[in-house]
């Protein structure tokens, strides 16, 4: 091991700062804030994080803890079951987790992926005691180079007062090269961010830092976790075949090429099943300014539809993992990972015209999105980076089967119980029974578009009922107040809607 760490790491001196996970955990003390590296389970310290779960079950402590998004290898679920975790950002998706943040037991913070580092830079979360990151590689002046994943690593390591590198001598290393680093200016004299296209390469490969930060360099040969994606269902490839028709149309229409425009895919099986759709359309030199590049990415690569793919991580099946990091060096000219506030950034995503593909949990009959809360008040996973893109992408898409948990719930509701995007940012909405363009649309004419193309043919006739009852009382956005939250609270009531559509 310590013969392939040579290999990798370049650091004079760099023998005196190896040390064990568990001496590396002993470095965290009570009441820190910790920044680790890790975006959809891609490119997480794997082993310091777990030494510190297991160092609290006899040794009590609590942390605050941002990454850059959600993490593998149960990370979350052992911090929460040991109870390191005090406050938590600015993403997760584990089940325990999810269950302590809705008891109120840790105190979640649902951010746009774009802005955490952003309030860390500008002194708004307090200070970073310690950062730990995954590296492939270690430069000699000190540099970082990441993993599968650059997140939030970048300026977390910048910021933190110490770092603890765990140095994967499982990452193939051809890894290196992979990253292009950029840091914005601070305020007020920031530069305008010279990216112009998803190939323009504006850093440097690795993180630079003050060597002296490096406070543990601990060696790991640990996995990512494998994505969990689905193969596409009736419904999500009917879900996918709506949004590629659409596409073909804007194509016919004069208002997109046939290379589209630089895509934005949400990670999940919807995603994953448009995006492999785009294989047999009649699409050419397509595009990704995303922050997972997930298989389908590297299909759309390997059948030559797709020329280049910019992300913030890599998070792929075991199947499609085996055969990107055996052959990275193939790709890699074709891809880049960058940090999460540049590949999220509002205004690359404005100036490259994104189209966005997020997914909803419900969208309500004027086109607001809930896409974190179950029915209003318990998280799911929280907003990622899909505000970042519907906000200011060209052509803001959410996607959702029209019902969920068998059709007991309807995901096409009177009110959303909850806002994420507002009406505003909401230009298509797709489900398994068709699209809703609602561009250009009033609100009296999105409710009409919404409800006879989305929802569940089931809820139609009791969603047209609240909107002409609504539409006798008037005003521009039609509502009975008194009603609009009724569906949900039959879902409380009786964990189905079906009884507001008898
Ligand atoms: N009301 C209540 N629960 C609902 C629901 C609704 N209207 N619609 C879906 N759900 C439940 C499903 O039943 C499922 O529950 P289960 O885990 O108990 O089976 C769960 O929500 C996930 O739904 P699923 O249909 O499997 O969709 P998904 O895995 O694609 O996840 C989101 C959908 C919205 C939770 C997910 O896309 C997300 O977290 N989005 C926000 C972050 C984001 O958009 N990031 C984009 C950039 S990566």
């Amino acid at each position: 091991m310590m013969h392939r760490a040579e290999q990798r790491c370049r650091l004079p001196g760099w023998r005196d700062r190896i040390m064990s996970a568990d001496e590396a955990a002993a470095l965290i003390q009570d009441g820190m804030t910790v920044g680790m590296s890790g975006f959809t389970r891609a490119g997480e310290a794997k082993d310091v994080p777990l030494a510190l779960a297991r160092r609290a079950e006899s040794d009590p402590l609590k942390i605050n803890l941002m990454t850059g998004a959600s993490l593998g290898n149960d990370i979350d679920k052992r911090l929460t079951e040991t109870h390191v975790l005090a406050r938590r950002m600015p993403f997760q998706v584990d089940a325990t987790l999810r269950r302590a943040i809705n008891a109120g037991e840790v105190m979640f913070i649902d951010q746009h992926l774009s802005e955490t580092v952003e309030l860390l830079r500008n002194k708004q979360l307090g200070k970073l005691d310690v950062a730990i990151i995954e590296a492939s590689a270690i430069t000699e002046d000190g540099g970082i180079v990441p993993t599968s994943s650059v997140g939030n690593s970048a300026s977390f390591a910048i910021l933190a007062d110490k770092v603890i590198i765990e140095l994967n001598l499982a990452t193939p290393e051809a890894m290196i090269g992979l990253h292009d680093i950029y840091i914005p200016q601070m305020r007020p004299r920031r530069q305008p961010i010279p990216v112009t296209a998803p190939d323009t390469r504006i850093g440097t490969h690795y993180i630079p830092i003050a060597p002296e930060k490096i406070a543990a360099i601990v060696l790991t040969e640990g996995k990512d976790s494998p994505s969990t994606v689905q193969p596409p269902s009736a419904d999500t490839q009917r879900i996918a075949n709506h949004l590629i028709r659409f596409f073909e149309g804007e194509v016919e229409a004069g208002r997109l090429t046939s290379s589209l425009l630089p895509l934005q895919a949400g990670i999940g099986t919807v995603a994953n099943a448009v995006m492999n759709g785009l294989i047999e359309g009649p699409f050419e030199d397509l595009t990704m300014y995303s922050e997972v590049l997930q298989d389908s990415t590297f299909d759309l690569l390997d059948s030559g539809k797709m020329t280049f793919a910019s992300g913030s991580s890599i998070t792929l099946s075991e199947a499609c993992g085996q055969r990107v990091w055996n052959d990275l060096e193939r790709y890699k000219e074709r891809i880049v990972l960058r940090p999460q506030e540049m590949s999220n950034h509002p205004g690359i995503v404005r100036r490259l015209g994104i189209i966005a593909i997020n997914t909803a949990l419900e969208a309500d009959i004027y086109g607001n999105v809930n896409s974190t809360h179950v029915n209003g008040t318990h998280m799911m996973n929280g907003i990622g980076g899909s505000g970042d893109f519907a906000r200011n992408g060209q052509l803001s898409i959410f996607v959702t089967s029209s019902t969920a948990k068998r059709g007991d719930l309807s995901s096409f509701v009177p009110f959303v119980s909850h806002v994420d995007h507002n009406e505003h940012d909401v230009d298509i909405l797709v489900s398994e029974h068709g699209l809703a363009d609602l561009r250009g649309l009033a609100p009296r004419e999105r409710a009409v578009e919404i409800i006879e193309n989305c929802a569940d043919p089931y809820y139609r006739p009791a969603l047209r009922t609240y909107f002409e009852d609504a539409c006798r009382r008037g005003g521009h956005t039609p509502h009975c107040l008194e009603k609009a939250l009724s569906w949900h609270q039959a879902a409380i009531e009786h964990g189905s809607m079906r009884s507001v559509a008898l």
